[in-house]
């Protein structure tokens, strides 16, 4: 399992960037591009090296781990996957390809796609040594990608939120369209985060994909409103983290919801644990989704065994035998 923490490379690529910069500025910034995305904004406010710098210390951190945990999700069911090419749409900062150079080894051809020139130069300064041979193509998502090569691991982290409908599902069949194997779809876990999810995976499987993750089957979702499947995962601060967000604890929990779609079907797909069980005196308490729908699993303490094992889930953990 990759560590849901930025790379040692990228912290140090990023803490010398932040050399000169004025904390306070950079704070301000986040504060309002922050504002911008909680009433619904994008991040078209993205204009200047500061502005990008402070969506980056304020951002990237909670996106990357949000990546990580998806791509973790993913591994676990497909060990097996060995992708040599990338395809990173809405790339940003570099979030997801950074995550998947993490989790790939095997990955050589990376290929960025945005339309923020501010973002863009940010990324490619952090860019290191494992993507310094990154190709990062500057315009419209739909646009590039429809010239783009296909790529055996597609993925368009907190990107598809920031387009209308019309264009989503444009995107995403053209997404689709360019994946030779993998497609991995993450956004902010908000109900309406896990709408838009759920709409493409419908539209995905209708032309033939198959969930890898998190569902354990090709169903409609079995929760309903105003339930919403989502994840959390939890990410250590940095001090410069700390002071752009204004945040006390060392840590945050980043909520998330995504979908890992396939081109071959899963040679099995475990249930996924969709809150944090309760564990009790007499039984564990697990929601969990299960391949035949929903089912509020008791594990009673005489089945020790089962118990034991069921008091070690964790939210979003991928169990067999449930
Ligand atoms: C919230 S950022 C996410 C960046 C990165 N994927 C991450 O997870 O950190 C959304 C990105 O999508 C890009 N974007 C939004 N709409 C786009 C479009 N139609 N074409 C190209 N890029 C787009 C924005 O410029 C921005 O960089």
């Amino acid at each position: 399992m990759i560590s849901p923490d930025l790379p040692v490379e990228l912290k140090a690529a990023l803490d010398a960037k932040l050399q000169g910069f004025s904390r306070n500025e950079a704070a301000s910034r986040a504060a309002a591009i922050s504002r911008t995305y909680r009433d619904g904004g994008g991040s078209g406010t993205i204009k200047s090296e500061t502005d990008a710098l402070a969506y980056v210390l304020a951002r990237m951190p909670a996106t990357y781990a949000a990546i990580v945990a998806s791509l973790n999700a993913f591994v676990e069911i497909r060990p097996d996957f060995a992708p040599s090419s990338l395809l990173d749409i809405g790339a940003g900062p570099g979030t997801a390809s950074w995550a998947a150079a993490q989790t790939f080894p095997s990955l050589q051809r990376f290929v960025l796609l945005d339309a923020n020139a501010t973002l863009r130069a940010l990324a490619l300064e952090l860019a290191g040594t494992r993507l310094r041979d990154a190709r990062y193509e500057l315009g419209p998502a739909r646009k590039l990608l429809a010239d783009a090569e296909p790529a055996d691991l597609v993925v368009a982290s907190y990107m598809v939120g920031e387009i209308d409908e019309a264009e989503r599902t444009a995107l995403a069949g053209l997404m689709w369209e360019k994946t030779g194997e993998v497609l991995v779809i993450v956004e902010p876990g908000t109900p309406a985060g896990y709408a838009r999810i759920i709409a493409l995976r419908a539209q995905l499987i209708a032309a033939g994909a198959h969930v890898v993750a998190p569902c354990p089957h090709d169903e409609e979702c079995p929760l309903e409103a105003p339930d919403w499947c989502h994840f959390s995962q939890r990410l250590s601060r940095s001090r410069a983290h700390m002071q752009v967000k204004g945040a006390e604890v060392p840590f945050e929990d980043e909520r998330f919801a995504y979908v890992a779609l396939t081109r071959t079907p899963a040679p099995n797909r475990p249930s996924r644990v969709l809150a944090q069980p309760v564990v009790g005196k007499a039984d564990v308490t697990a929601k969990l989704c299960t391949p035949e729908g929903l089912s509020i699993a008791k594990i009673p303490r005489r089945a020790k065994a089962d118990y034991a094992r069921a008091r070690r889930w964790r939210w979003g953990d991928a169990v067999t035998g449930a």
